[in-house]
C-alpha cells in the first residue's frame, strides 16, 4: 500500500469568540486507515470535521512566537485546503475528493434517491451541464451501481424523504462514492440511527475502506463503534488531542483514566456494540473479545494489552 499523507493537520486552532473549541491539534492520517474520532459532545469533533473538508476556517497564526512560528494549515492529499486562517482557493479541487457525511443525511428530500446520489458527479461536471441537472444514461448507471453497492437499489425511484434514516445515510455514501470520493470524512453518520441500522452503515465504510482503500474518517459518540471498526481512534477532550493509537488500547480503564466521568456517556450512549461479525473487523479474535459482554468494552486480548505505538498525549 503506498504511504501517501491523505490529511495532514499542523497545529489546528479554533476559537469562537473567547472559547478555543480546537486547541492545537496535530496528525497526519495516511492512505488507506480508517481512522475513529471519538469525544463527547462539544469536544470538538464537528469543528474539527468541518475544518478538514474546508467547511470552516481555522485560526490564524496570531500569538504564535515569530522564533519558532510554523504554520497553522490542514493539508489534503498533500496540497493545503486551508492555511493560516484561510481556506485555499483551490479548495474545490480538492473537496472533490472528498466525501463528507453528516449525521442528517443531506438528501434533497424532494428528489428521487436516484437523482440525489447523481448529485455527487456536480462537482466533476462542467458549470453548464451542472445547471441543468440533467444527468446522461451512463451516469445514472454508475449511480445505480453505488446505490447497489450500499444495498438500496430498488429504493432508487422514490424520493429521498421516503427512505429510512439508516437507507438516507446509505443513500448520502453512495453520493460520495459517484463523486469518486478517496477519502471520505463522516461526522457522527449514525448517530440518529438504531443499532442496527448503524451497523449496516458503518459495516458500509468499513468495506469501502477495505476493499475500495478509501480512506475513512469517521466520528463517533459511542467508543464501542470506534473500537470495533476503527484500528486507530484519536480522541479528543475540550478540543485536545488526548489520544491517538491503536484503538484497542481503549479499555474501559484508560477511557476513565482520560475522560474521567465523560467515558460513562461514551462507554454507555444509546444502544448495544456492535457484534462481532461481516464488513467489521472484529473477526479478529482480539478485537471481538472486546466486545463479549453485553454493551460494555470488558476485556481485550493480550495482544491488546501492549498497544505498540500507542501514544497518550496532554494526560
Ligand atoms: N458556530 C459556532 N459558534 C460558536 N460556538 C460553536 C460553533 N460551533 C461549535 N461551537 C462550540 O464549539 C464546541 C465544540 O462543538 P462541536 O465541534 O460541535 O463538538 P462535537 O461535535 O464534539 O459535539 C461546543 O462548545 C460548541 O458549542
Ligand atoms: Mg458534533
Amino acid at each position: 500500500m503506498s504511504t501517501e499523507t491523505v490529511v495532514a493537520a499542523r497545529r489546528v486552532s479554533k476559537s469562537f469568540g473567547d472559547a478555543c473549541v480546537l486547541n492545537e491539534l496535530s496528525f497526519d492520517i495516511q492512505r488507506g486507515e480508517m481512522v475513529g474520532l471519538i469525544g463527547a459532545s462539544g469536544a470538538g469533533k464537528s469543528t474539527l470535521i468541518r475544518a478538514i473538508a474546508g467547511l470552516t476556517a481555522i485560526d490564524d497564526d496570531r500569538g504564535v512566537g515569530i522564533g519558532n512560528r510554523s504554520e497553522s494549515e490542514i493539508l489534503l492529499f498533500s496540497q493545503p485546503i486551508q492555511r493560516g486562517g484561510r481556506v485555499a482557493r483551490s479548495a474545490n479541487a480538492l473537496r472533490v475528493r472528498v466525501g463528507v457525511i453528516f449525521q442528517q443525511f443531506n438528501l434533497v428530500p424532494r428528489l428521487s434517491v436516484l437523482t440525489n446520489v447523481c448529485l455527487g458527479l456536480l462537482g466533476r461536471m462542467p458549470l453548464i451541464r451542472a445547471t441543468s441537472g440533467y444527468f446522461t444514461l451512463d451516469q445514472k448507471r454508475r449511480a445505480m451501481r453505488a446505490l447497489a453497492r450500499v444495498g438500496i437499489a430498488e429504493h432508487a425511484l422514490k424520493r429521498g424523504c421516503e427512505l429510512s434514516g439508516g437507507q438516507q445515510q446509505r443513500a448520502a455514501i453512495a453520493r460520495a462514492l459517484v463523486q469518486g470520493a478517496e477519502f471520505i470524512v463522516a461526522d457522527e453518520p449514525i448517530a440518529s440511527l438504531d443499532p442496527n441500522a448503524a451497523r449496516r452503515v458503518m459495516d458500509i465504510l468499513a468495506d469501502l475502506n477495505r476493499r475500495d482503500g478509501i480512506t475513512v474518517l469517521v466520528s463517533l459518540h459511542q467508543v464501542e463503534y470506534a473500537l470495533h471498526y476503527c484500528p486507530r481512534t484519536i480522541a479528543l477532550k475540550a478540543g485536545k488531542v488526548v489520544y491517538d493509537g491503536p484503538s484497542c488500547a481503549l479499555t474501559q480503564d484508560f477511557l476513565s483514566a482520560i475522560y474521567g466521568a465523560e467515558s460513562d456517556d461514551l462507554l454507555m450512549f444509546g444502544g448495544p456494540p456492535p457484534r462481532g461479525g461481516e464488513g467489521g473487523r472484529a473477526g479478529n479474535a482480539t478485537e471481538a473479545a472486546a466486545f463479549a459482554e453485553g454493551d460494555r468494552v470488558v476485556a481485550f486480548g493480550p495482544s491488546c494489552r501492549l498497544p505498540a505505538g500507542a501514544r497518550r498525549v496532554h494526560a
